[in-house]
């Protein structure tokens, strides 16, 4: 039976396991060492992890930088999609940037991906842009943001 996902901050321990599923779910991975630039070096990055019966199910990178928060990525195992986690990691992100008094949060996200999409989407997120042959395989990129009332 499955228990109650935690969302956490990533630390050291998480960095191999992050990288394998990068490898597994993203055509163009983050490296193992962007990884652990992030989560052992001082960055700007934020990387948090999903946590489902005390095993990596998700994980997310981040950052909020004056009124933005920028979602660079969001990812869950294939066997644990569609169970609220990509939604958890999300909320944890943009309740930390609403933390922060941002006004709003922005991403890029493959123009084919349509579950990330609908994601965005039921989260108030609208399309905001194209990027055109953004990736590296010439697929574009949908930018889309969400607007927060202004305080
Ligand atoms: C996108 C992703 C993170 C969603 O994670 P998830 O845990 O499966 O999603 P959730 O269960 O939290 O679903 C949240 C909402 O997303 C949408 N959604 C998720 N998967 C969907 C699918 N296969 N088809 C349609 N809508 C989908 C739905 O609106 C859903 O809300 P609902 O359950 O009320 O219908 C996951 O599919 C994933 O890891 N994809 C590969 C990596 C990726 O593309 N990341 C995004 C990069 S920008």
């Amino acid at each position: 039976m499955s228990g109650k996902v935690k969302i956490r901050l990533m630390d050291g321990r998480d960095i191999d396991i992050v990288a394998e599923m990068e490898v597994q779910i993203f055509p163009s991975p983050w490296t193992k060492k962007g990884i652990s630039d992030i989560v052992l070096g001082d960055s700007y990055i934020k990387g948090i992890i999903a946590e489902l019966d005390k095993k990596i199910a998700g994980y997310g990178f981040y950052w909020s930088a004056g009124s933005e928060t920028y979602i660079a990525n969001i990812a869950v195992d294939k066997k644990h999609r569609r169970k609220k986690i990509g939604e958890k990691l999300l909320r944890y992100m943009l309740d930390d940037g609403i933390s922060q008094n941002i006004s709003t949060a922005v991403l890029e996200v493959r123009k084919s991906n349509m579950p990330a999409i609908e994601m965005y989407r039921k989260f108030g997120f609208v399309n905001a842009g194209v990027r055109k042959k953004y990736y590296s395989d010439n697929e574009d990129a949908i930018i889309m943001e969400k607007y927060f009332l202004e305080k």
